[in-house]
């Protein structure tokens, strides 16, 4: 699997040498090799997304019309207030189910600023959407992704994210970590640049399993992203090492 994922994103027919295996082909062929994993809060509290930010390891914001109907705000009005608080990759979502509504929502959300990533539903009509704005250089995400052939469709339009929910597959009885991994092995079979959007998280062992899947991003409420940091032998490793200081200072 790891030998199929630096082949499929390789331009170039490379062999099997100590330079492939270091990168610095990928290098030489101006390849860009992803070596962060993305972490985006999922959310349109302003609050939480200022305390967040705070810790330097937000790359991004997603919304949907939920989280935004909790703040009991416009949709405009918090998206301009996130893109001040995080220079990123912000994800609104169309609410239209047309494409023509869609493609008129996702033009004005996109002049809200550069970093409005259009969300659009995985439908006949989203993934239509999708393809019109990849050839107008606005970037998408393509959410409520419950299927490998579903994120296959997102990546044949030009999807910049797909967002598979693993959350809400985990409910129904189903592995949403299989999907995970199932989409990275297509995307980097024919090296499709769709970025994986790991979202509906619901706790650190998600964001952990995303990552050793091979996910781009995972998406989190602040909660799970705070919880990230806790491990009960810090704080008492913690307070032991601070005690022991104290004792001869
Ligand atoms: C992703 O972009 C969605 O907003 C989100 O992750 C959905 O999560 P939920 O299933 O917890 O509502």
């Amino acid at each position: 699997m790891v030998f199929n994922r630096m082949y499929a994103r390789t331009p170039t027919p490379l062999f099997l040498t100590d330079d492939y295996l270091t990168g610095t082909v990928a290098k030489e062929n101006n390849q860009s090799e992803k070596n962060n994993m993305e972490f985006f809060l999922d959310t349109g509290d302003v609050d939480e997304i200022r305390a967040a930010a705070a810790w330097g390891i937000v790359d991004g914001v997603t919304t949907n019309p939920s989280l935004i109907a909790k703040t009991g705000r416009s949709q405009k009005e918090v998206i301009t207030e996130i893109i001040d608080i995080v220079d990123g990759p912000i994800s609104a979502e169309v609410i239209s189910t047309h494409k023509d509504g869609m493609l008129q929502e996702a033009r004005q959300l996109a002049q809200i600023h550069e970093n409005v990533i259009i969300k659009l539903p995985l439908t006949e009509d989203g993934i239509s959407a999708c393809g019109i704005l990849s050839t107008e250089e606005i970037k998408t995400n393509v959410t409520l992704c419950f299927s490998a052939n579903q994120a296959l469709l997102a990546a044949k339009n030009g999807a910049t994210y797909v967002s598979p929910f693993i959350g809400r597959l985990d409910d129904v009885g189903h592995d949403g970590m299989d999907l995970i991994e199932d989409i990275r092995t297509i995307y980097d079979n024919y090296g499709y640049a769709t970025e994986i959007l790991a979202a509906s998280i619901r706790h650190p062992t998600h964001v952990r399993t995303a990552a050793l899947m091979g996910a781009d991003v995972a998406t989190m409420p602040y909660k799970v992203m705070k919880n990230l940091f806790s491990n009960p032998l810090t704080d008492r490793g913690l307070e032991i090492f601070l005690a022991d200081h104290a004792r001869v200072n």
